[in-house]
């Protein structure tokens, strides 16, 4: 029996106002995503994607349509929502998004220490032996590569186990090899935690890998490839 979607954007449209112009950055997108599934988000720069990823991790909201995570809502009231977003949701940003003044493992353990989760520091380190970066852990961000503070980033998005993983561009300022290392180890986690992962990507390596890849376009969604 398949497994219920953890992620269904159904009939979604978003729009943006500046300067008294609106931007329709989603125009009726609808998809779904399961637990252990990877779903690639590709089209050209503009078309949606990060969009569809905010709303998707209840950081923004639709203008019209739904978005549910675990069969919840992302319209539920502000207290279920932080719980909804902390306990469902990794986030990878393109940009890694690391504290800056933070080592590698108080950066991991953060997410673990706000949800008031105990053993923090054992699990964090755990979750960075997992991304193989045994021994670097006391490492500032500065002090680690691109790839290196990729893979505390994703190590930071799974380390409270969420059943939802949103990755924009997470290979978008590696080199090919480095990108390869990251796109196995997010389809490993994907398929051994079961999560869903819904991941945006210019990258043709990045959707060869994915399960099925949406391709959007204008704010619409073009074109669904299954594997
Ligand atoms: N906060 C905002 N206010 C106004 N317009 C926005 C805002 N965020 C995005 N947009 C517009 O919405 C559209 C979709 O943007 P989005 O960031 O989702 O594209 P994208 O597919 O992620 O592009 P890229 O590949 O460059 O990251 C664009 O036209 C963009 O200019
Ligand atoms: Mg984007």
């Amino acid at each position: 029996m398949p497994s219920l979607p953890l992620l269904e954007v159904r009939n979604v449209v978003k729009d943006y106002e500046t300067d008294g112009q609106k931007v329709r950055a989603l125009d009726g997108v609808s998809l779904s995503v399961s637990p252990g599934e990877l779903v690639a988000l590709v089209g050209r720069s503009g078309c949606g994607k990060s969009t569809l990823l905010n709303l998707a991790g209840a950081m923004d909201f639709p203008s019209s349509g739904e978005v549910l995570i675990d069969g919840r809502s992302t319209r539920a009231a502000a207290d279920e929502l932080t719980r909804l977003r902390r306990e469902k949701v990794g986030f990878v940003f393109q940009s890694f998004q690391l504290l800056h003044t933070l080592s590698a493992v108080e950066n991991v353990e953060l997410p673990l220490l706000l949800a008031g989760r105990e053993k923090a520091r054992e699990t964090a380190l755990e979750r960075l032996r997992a991304v193989d970066l045994d021994g670097l852990q006391h490492r500032l961000p500065h002090q680690l590569s691109g790839g290196q503070m990729q893979r505390v980033a994703i190590a930071r998005a799974l380390v409270a186990a969420p059943r939802l993983l949103l990755a924009d561009e997470p290979t978008g300022n590696l080199d090919n090899t480095t990108g390869a290392t990251i796109l196995d180890l997010l389809l490993r986690l994907t398929r051994e935690q079961q999560t869903a992962t819904l991941m945006a990507t210019h990258s043709m390596e990045a959707a060869a890998v994915a399960d099925s890849v949406v391709t959007m376009r204008d704010g619409k969604i073009s074109d669904v490839k299954r594997k």
